[in-house]
């Protein structure tokens, strides 16, 4: 476990020569940090951080990520060892519970799964009040927030949050394939409880009353390697997002629904549909991917080459090897041939040899090829962050219940340097 070690300790010297003795935190992979917790209150200074580069906001038992090897682990599992062999409810069990389930507990798990798989049929109606023009993330984290009025009970210190957490993963998934139906104007397509957690998915999304449908399981497969590769990413944008809202105590939706905001974003989640309109734009314009990546690097318009980069790998992340992989499989499975994979390779293959990105340790990111998978799937790309919040939420939840679990946690709340006005006497309009 991850502790202070009293043989290790950090000294800081400040400006008035005073030194404080600051005890260093040592976790299971080694990896350290210097425990400032009590720095304001010994010295009366606070740290600095813009974009908490370098600050750790918890310890956390999750997920285990090394960003200069490419390494990251759920719960001691290697990722590429899950991805090629478990299926994404056994994955999000272990991420959620902390160990992988028997057959008995995965067992139980999918029926609860399967059991809460419907929403409300008054909430069908939301659907309809939004214009066809609005982004799926928007009706997602709307319909994630309204899961909180219909199972009030989330509100209570009390709430069986086994039964709030199976909800929320098994709803979700519905509300995500209900969207998509709406949005193309064709009739919902109910859960069917034969099917498992992806197939049902692929299911409520691709059939239609008139037909049968049956699931490809290399569709399947790929679905289930696509959410695993998402499941989690230790302190991310969003996830740090649902640990702070949930530290103020709000219900496990609200927590949620947050997260699914801050993931919409292009810097994040939403890199997947910007990898994709980015390609198309390049395509459109002729396919001089070179002039392009040119721009990028002459830093035009402030344009950066989107599914490269990464706060924490600066190597190849693990993940965008597994989908590059995944990526011709599909493809080939499916007989499509996809212009847009040519020109995603022929870039990378340019950007791996070029100094620019050479230097700034620029590899392709997780979002660099999922989106040419879920366009192949038929996914359509304005859906593709919602795919990546189905894939993350098993993370968020995990994070979540970790948080509320440790009795140390405290309300987040990040300290600041005031830049502004000194106090000044207040003039009445008149007078200014
Ligand atoms: N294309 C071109 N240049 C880039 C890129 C990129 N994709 N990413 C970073 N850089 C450059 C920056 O311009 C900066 O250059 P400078 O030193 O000359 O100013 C340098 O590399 C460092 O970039 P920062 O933005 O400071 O790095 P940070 O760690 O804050 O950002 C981020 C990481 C947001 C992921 C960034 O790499 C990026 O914008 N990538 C494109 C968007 C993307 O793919 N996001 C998905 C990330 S994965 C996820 O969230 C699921």
């Amino acid at each position: 476990m991850a502790g202070s070690d009293p043989k290790l300790t950090a000294k800081l010297v400040l400006p008035d020569s005073k030194e404080v003795v600051l005890p260093v935190i040592v976790g299971t992979e080694d990896e350290h940090a210097i425990d400032i917790r009590n720095l304001r209150q010994d010295s009366g200074y606070i740290t600095l951080d813009n974009g908490y580069m370098n600050t750790g906001s918890t310890t956390s038992a999750i997920t285990y990520l090394d960003g200069e090897q490419g390494i990251l682990h759920y719960r001691g599992y290697p990722i590429e060892e899950l991805a090629e062999k478990s299926s994404f409810v056994e994955t999000s069990y272990l991420l959620i519970k902390g160990e992988l389930p028997t057959i008995s507990e995965r067992e139980a798990f999918g029926d609860m799964l399967t059991r809460h798989s419907l929403i409300h049929e008054d909430m069908h109606q939301f659907f309809a009040g939004y214009p066809p023009t609005s982004h799926p993330m928007a009706v997602l984290s709307a319909m994630v927030t309204s899961l909180s009025a219909y199972y009030p009970d989330c509100l209570d210190r009390q709430a069986p949050v086994d039964l709030h957490i199976t909800r929320l993963l098994s709803k979700v998934r519905t509300i995500a394939a209900f969207s998509y139906k709406k949005s193309i104007g064709q009739p919902l397509i109910y859960p069917k409880n034969s099917l498992n957690y992806c197939g049902n998915f692929l299911h409520m999304m691709f059939a239609v009353p008139s037909e049968d449908y049956e699931v490809s399981p290399v569709l399947e497969k790929a679905l289930n390697q696509l959410l695993i590769l998402h499941a989690d990413h230790e302190q991310n944008c969003s996830t740090s997002t649902v640990r702070i809202v949930g530290s103020s105590g709000a219900n496990v939706y609200a927590a949620i629904a947050a997260g699914i905001l801050a993931l919409w974003g292009p810097l994040h989640g939403g890199a997947n549909q910007a990898v994709i309109e980015m390609l198309e734009e390049i395509r459109a314009s002729g396919g001089d991917f070179k002039k392009f990546l040119d721009d990028v690097k002459n830093k035009r318009d402030n344009r950066r080459l989107m599914g490269f980069g990464h706060r924490v790998y600066k190597n190849y992340d693990p993940r965008a090897k597994i989908l590059k992989k995944m990526c011709d499989e599909v493809l080939a499975h499916l007989g499509i041939k996809d212009p847009l994979l040519d020109l995603a390779k022929g870039m990378e293959e340019i950007a791996l040899r070029d100094d620019y990105f050479v230097s700034k340790k620029l590899y392709p990111n997780v979002d660099f090829y999922s989106g040419i998978i879920y366009r192949a799937m038929g996914i359509p790309t304005n859906m593709f962050t919602v795919m990546f919040a189905l894939g993350r939420l098993p993370g968020w939840i995990a994070h979540w219940k970790e948080m509320v679990d440790d009795k140390e946690t405290k309300i987040g709340r990040p300290r600041q340097i005031y830049t502004g006005q000194r106090v000044r006497k207040y003039m009445p309009i008149e007078q200014r």
